[in-house]
């Protein structure tokens, strides 16, 4: 099983360049008797490899942030004076308008008050009819009340659905969380509209890390999964980075009999495949599919390898990537600097290795954590307290064996 994770591109995360050239398989394809054409043949291989590294050479070492080419647009949010640290209250006490004095809400847009229609009991065409295909990014930052304003007609208990049929199947939509308001609003100013368009059925769970303890994307996925079932039926999870924006409303927010990788083109990277086994950004898992594969580990603490770890795991259980074509899968990345708590994980490559063997033990069924949970009109907030020292105290023990040696070594 471990040679179907193609290898043959760079891997970013092991901070190293690693190129296998295409030259041996196109060297081979060559006119055996024709040796004249042989030669021309492997000089054309061999530009080709020049010209794929040049490529390459742009698109080395992620997590330090020299993978950005500057020749594509970035997305840049303008500078505002909103203090989004204080702006969860804000959403809170929409909510409590919207209950108690409707009236204050009139000077926007907003229609009926949500959980007022009636919904159509005719299934959903596999095809949705209202799409539209490439878009552009909304970059207008507005305030989450705003947000909230804009949409709410569109929601009800906390789930937007489609109004003429019964969608396909019924998301849940997590995006692990910390600190950036700005990016979630554009993320759900651009993903509300389009998650319409495709008549999907979807629930937002936004789950938010408290600021104590080092990022733990991966736990908090798991605690997303989690949370959600606690509240309802969910067919397809999407876990969905809060920095990411899709640019084609054909790119369906659907789960399939593999687990599927929909952010295959960032502009970020040229809108190019980062390496052949990435699967990090917005993927979608059925609720089978998270189970079997027992979650995500929740032992990368800090940045990197999460995402890898999780298709090794989907790879282990027999499961395959599947991704739409290119043209569909591209995104807008949102630029922001290396946040705070979410420094390279030094162990992520020792962890990566030892992926299968952990699978079982680590994941959702070892994942402990506290929360708190806020409904609110467009998603719902999960607060969660994740003890990174306990969870890794609750590893296996040649996993604390080999963390304890590195260190050492390190210091
Ligand atoms: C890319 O942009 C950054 C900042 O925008 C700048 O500092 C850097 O020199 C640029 N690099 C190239 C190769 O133009
Ligand atoms: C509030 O709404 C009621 C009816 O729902 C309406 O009669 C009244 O004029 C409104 N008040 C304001 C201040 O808009
Ligand atoms: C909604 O359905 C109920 C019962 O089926 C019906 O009485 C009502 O008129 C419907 N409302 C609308 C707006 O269609
Ligand atoms: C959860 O809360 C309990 C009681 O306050 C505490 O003992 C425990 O350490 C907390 N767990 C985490 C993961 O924060």
């Amino acid at each position: 099983m471990a040679q179907q994770i193609p290898r043959n591109a760079i891997v970013c995360l092991a901070q190293k360049t690693r190129v296998t050239f295409a030259d041996k398989s196109l060297i081979n394809r060559c006119p055996k008797r024709i040796l004249r054409l042989r030669n021309i043949c492997i000089l054309v291989s061999f530009l080709i490899s020049v010209i794929f590294l040049y490529k390459l050479s742009f698109i080395s070492n992620r997590n330090t942030g020299q993978c950005v080419q500057n020749k594509t647009t970035l997305l840049i949010l303008p500078r505002t004076n909103i203090d989004y640290d204080d702006v969860s209250l804000d959403v809170l006490s929409l909510r409590h308008k919207l209950q108690q004095q409707p009236n204050q809400t009139q000077d926007t847009q907003v229609q009926q008050l949500p959980h007022q229609r009636n919904l159509s009991s005719s299934r959903c065409s596999k095809l949705p009819p209202t799409l539209v295909g490439r878009l552009d990014t909304d970059k207008n930052l507005i305030s989450l009340k705003q947000l909230g304003l804009k949409f709410q007609h569109l929601f009800n208990h906390g789930r937007l659905q489609p109004r003429d049929c019964q969608a396909l199947q019924r998301l849940a939509i997590i995006i692990p969380f910390r600190k950036r308001w700005s990016h979630l609003i554009v993320l759900l100013n651009n993903l509300i509209p389009l998650l319409s368009r495709q008549q999907a059925d979807v629930h937002f769970f936004v789950v938010e890390q408290s600021s104590r303890s080092t990022f733990n994307r991966g736990a908090l996925q798991n605690v997303g999964f989690l949370e959600a079932l606690q509240l309802g039926q969910f067919d397809c999870f999407i876990f969905h980075d809060v920095d990411l924006v899709p640019l084609n409303d054909k790119n369906l927010y659907r789960c399939g009999d593999n687990p599927r990788h929909f952010s295959v083109a960032l502009n970020k990277y040229s809108y190019s495949l980062l390496y052949p086994g990435y699967f990090g950004g917005v993927v979608g898992l059925s609720t089978q599919q998270y189970r079997d594969i027992n979650g995500n580990s929740n032992l990368y603490v800090g940045w990197g390898g999460e995402d890898d770890d999780l298709l090794e795991r989907l790879l282990n259980k027999g499961y395959y990537i599947s991704r739409y074509a290119t043209d569909l899968s591209k995104y807008d990345m949102i630029q922001h600097g290396m946040e705070e708590g979410n420094k390279p994980n030094p162990f992520r490559l020792m962890l990566l290795e030892t992926a299968r063997v952990r699978q079982e033990v680590d994941g959702l069924t070892s994942i402990q954590y506290n929360k708190t949970i806020t409904d609110l009109i467009l998603f719902t907030l999960i607060t969660v307290d994740i003890d990174n020292e306990q969870l890794l105290r609750a590893a296996p023990e040649y996993i604390q064996n080999i963390m304890a040696t590195t260190t050492e070594k390190q210091d």
